[in-house]
């Protein structure tokens, strides 16, 4: 193979051509560009944007269609205060008709709050909390990027997926989390499974459609039948809710005992 130096992004579209199969030609390696989401994390602060985790290229890709729509979004975790709420800054610029809505466990946050901006103070690891917050906003998108703690990021999914409308989205954040164990130190580790290994659990039995796939509680697999698509890309996902739950794997669900 033909020596292109250290950085692939500095090849010409040449360059990628003569590697074939190796890269791809530019159109498709930029589906996911940096785009205006990238530009207003960066410009507040926020370590979503391209600078640190490089969160947002996906983000803007499922989120598009929400753009101009007016609806709410849900966010745990507004960060440390001389940030000011970077991320729900970020989203209520880039959404113009959007209701921004955080929450965090610190009451500091709540001096954030302006228009178009909510803030809520409570436990985001506290179900009856979490319901709240969903039945006075009813958010079509939500973020988890509080604690990160393994059982407060399953405990948000549980208790907040099944509440969102079809076409809703739900993204968990530094997932990476799951992989730092008690050993090491890790403060995240405050559960038997990992978010991840959970999460997994559920996204294999989307992948073969609940059919020889790994044994799940009853509420597990009514929560795999609303799914309708996971985005995993490094540290984050993305699972998009179905327009209605697949009817084979609802009803197979009922005779499952948890
Ligand atoms: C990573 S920061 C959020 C950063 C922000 N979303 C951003 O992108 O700029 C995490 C935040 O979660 C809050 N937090 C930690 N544990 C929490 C809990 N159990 N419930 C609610 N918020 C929590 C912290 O106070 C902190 O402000």
């Amino acid at each position: 193979m033909q020596d292109l130096g250290e950085d692939p992004s500095k090849r010409t579209n040449d360059q990628m051509l003569d590697v074939g199969a190796d890269v791809f030609p530019r159109e498709v390696a930029e589906l996911l560009p940096r785009g205006d989401l990238d530009a207003l994390a960066i410009s507040a602060e926020t370590d979503k944007s391209s600078k640190r985790h490089d969160y947002m290229r996906l983000y803007e890709h499922l989120l598009t269609p929400y753009r101009d729509k007016s609806f709410s979004m849900l966010e745990l975790g507004v960060g440390i205060p001389s940030r000011r709420a970077p991320s729900l800054r970020t989203w209520k610029s880039y959404f113009p008709n959007a209701r921004i809505v955080g929450v965090d466990i610190r009451g500091i946050s709540k001096t954030f709050e302006e228009d178009r901006i909510h803030i809520e103070i409570g436990n985001a690891a506290r179900p009856r909390f979490l319901r709240r917050v969903f039945q006075k906003y009813q958010p079509s998108v939500i973020l988890d990027d509080a604690s990160h703690f393994w059982s407060h990021q399953i405990i948000g999914f549980q208790t907040l997926f099944p509440l969102l409308p079809p076409g809703g989205v739900y993204i968990v954040e530094d997932i990476h989390t799951s992989f730092l164990a008690k050993e090491e130190g890790s403060q995240y580790a405050d559960h038997t499974e990992s978010f991840w290994s959970y999460f997994n659990r559920l996204q294999m039995a989307m992948v073969c459609a609940q059919n020889h796939g790994p044994e799940l509680t009853r509420e597990e697999n009514r929560l795999v039948s609303w799914i309708d698509a996971i985005f995993v890309t490094r540290k984050t996902v993305a699972v998009v809710k179905r327009r209605a739950p697949r009817r084979r794997e609802w009803q197979a669900s009922s005779s499952v005992e948890t």
